[in-house]
């Protein structure tokens, strides 16, 4: 066992924030050998309980739940920063020709370890990602991840159809490709697959269908995908699929909404697709980043909460601009401000900081094991420096309350307050 000494911040059920000045994390295996949280709380009252454990302390630093990227794209590394007129022009003019470099299995294998490392800078500990359609760059991150201990859920992407030459695949190769993947990566120490259908309009009615006989026997691989992101998308989709009651609904008539089936940006959304989210228990990843580089629009935080389905916060890089968790909190706060297009929300930090951990965690199915540092929780975590510039320590120091202090790291936070990351107590 070994226990770690600073401000501890960790979320209760109710998702608001429980904050330790002085507390202690003790963290030691369980009875399957996991590293996880044994006992949390605040120093003077824990600490007599655990003679002889060794005590690292880290004075005037915040241990708080690595960060968790409910959805982004690996192989878009190279892709942050390139302007379009649009979702549907930019992928074709970037996302598709960088995505077709990961054929290449050395390509793959580069910008996994880079990708990796970025996350981990930035004190995401875990992360839903796409890779692309080549099956090597699975492999590629899985293999990078599970390496570095890392609970990480990705899988290969399926477009086979309205896909240049490159990035497009074949919709039997395909499924066959997924089950492979599911076999050799699901469960494989903290890894975990997921099927993904790139969005509609770009699978074939065969595809999608493989895909959610594949989500139904395999019940605990999870899905993801992107839906109501951007009119032009949506108008596409409906398109193509006439039937269908709403875009939304074109995933539920292929079986791919579940628990675990995790959907990017859900932006233009009515009621009855909000219900749908609720009763089959699927989640969305808000992306807000992404939403205001691409012109997207604004995910409406107000009709989520009437209805009540799940969400957590994603980079969706590199539609989206930052890994940094802290930018990724800010923009959220701003888009839940945008009052004009939907009613606009003032969200609390502890709100913001729960959608990118323990709110991240219920969306993924993970409560309880990742996302917070309640006993049981898997030991990921950070260690934040809150005077890492000279700005944020003049304001951290100033901070009267904790939702100050939290508010402060948000807006001026980034990379640099990552001073240490613990994967798996290590
Ligand atoms: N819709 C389909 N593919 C993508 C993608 O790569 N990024 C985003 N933001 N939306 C998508
Ligand atoms: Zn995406």
């Amino acid at each position: 066992m070994q226990a770690f000494r600073a401000a501890i911040l960790r979320f209760a059920d109710d998702r608001s924030a429980v904050y330790e000045e002085d507390g202690l994390l003790v963290v030691g295996p369980d009875a399957t050998g996991r590293k996880v949280v044994r006992a949390v709380g605040s120093y003077a009252a824990l600490a007599p309980n655990f003679p002889g454990v060794a005590v690292q302390h880290f004075p005037g630093r915040i241990i708080a739940p690595g960060f968790i990227d409910l959805h982004i794209h690996f192989p878009q590394l190279d892709v942050i920063g390139s302007p379009a007129e649009g979702l549907l022009p930019w992928l074709e003019k970037y996302t598709f020709p960088h995505e077709a470099r990961f054929a290449d299995a050395g390509h793959a294998r580069a910008l996994a370890t880079f990708f990796i490392d970025e996350l981990l800078r930035h004190g995401v500990t875990s992360a839903l990602a796409f890779a692309t359609s080549h099956p090597v760059s699975v492999d590629a991150l899985m293999a990078e991840a599970g390496g570095r201990g890392l609970r990480m859920v990705a899988g290969k992407v399926l477009q086979d159809r309205h896909s240049p030459e490159g990035v497009r695949d074949q919709t039997e190769q395909s499924l066959v490709d997924t089950e492979a993947l599911i076999q050799r990566w699901h469960g494989v120490g903290r890894l975990g697959y997921a099927i993904t259908p790139r969005f509609a309009p770009s699978c074939s009615e065969a595809q999608l269908r493989g895909a959610g006989e594949l989500a139904a026997r395999y019940p605990g691989v999870w899905i993801q995908s992107h839906v109501a992101e951007n009119r032009e998308e949506i108008a596409w989709a409906r398109q193509l699929f006439p039937d269908a009651r709403s875009y939304l609904a074109v995933y539920e008539g292929f079986g791919l909404m579940r628990e675990r089936a995790i959907y990017a940006h859900c932006i233009h959304f009515d009621d009855e697709d909000r219900r749908l989210m609720r009763s089959t228990g699927a989640a969305a990843a808000v992306s807000p980043t992404s939403n205001l580089f691409l012109g997207s629009g604004f995910f409406d935080y107000e009709g989520a909460e009437r209805i009540g389905f799940r969400y957590g916060l994603a980079s969706d890089v590199g539609g989206g601009t930052s890994f940094s968790p802290f930018h990724t909190m800010l923009a959220a706060y701003y888009v839940g401000r945008e009052g004009q297009t939907k009613p606009g929300l003032s969200l609390s930090p502890q709100q913001l900081w729960w959608q990118h951990t323990a709110g991240a965690a219920q969306a993924l199915g993970l409560e309880g094991v990742i996302g917070n540092l309640q006993p049981g929780c898997e030991a990921d975590f950070i260690v934040i420096d809150p005077g890492a510039t000279p700005l944020l320590a003049r304001k951290t120091r100033l901070a009267g309350s904790l939702d100050e202090l939290l508010f402060s790291l948000i807006v001026l936070g980034d990379d640099r307050a990552i001073e240490r990351v613990v994967i798996g107590g290590t």
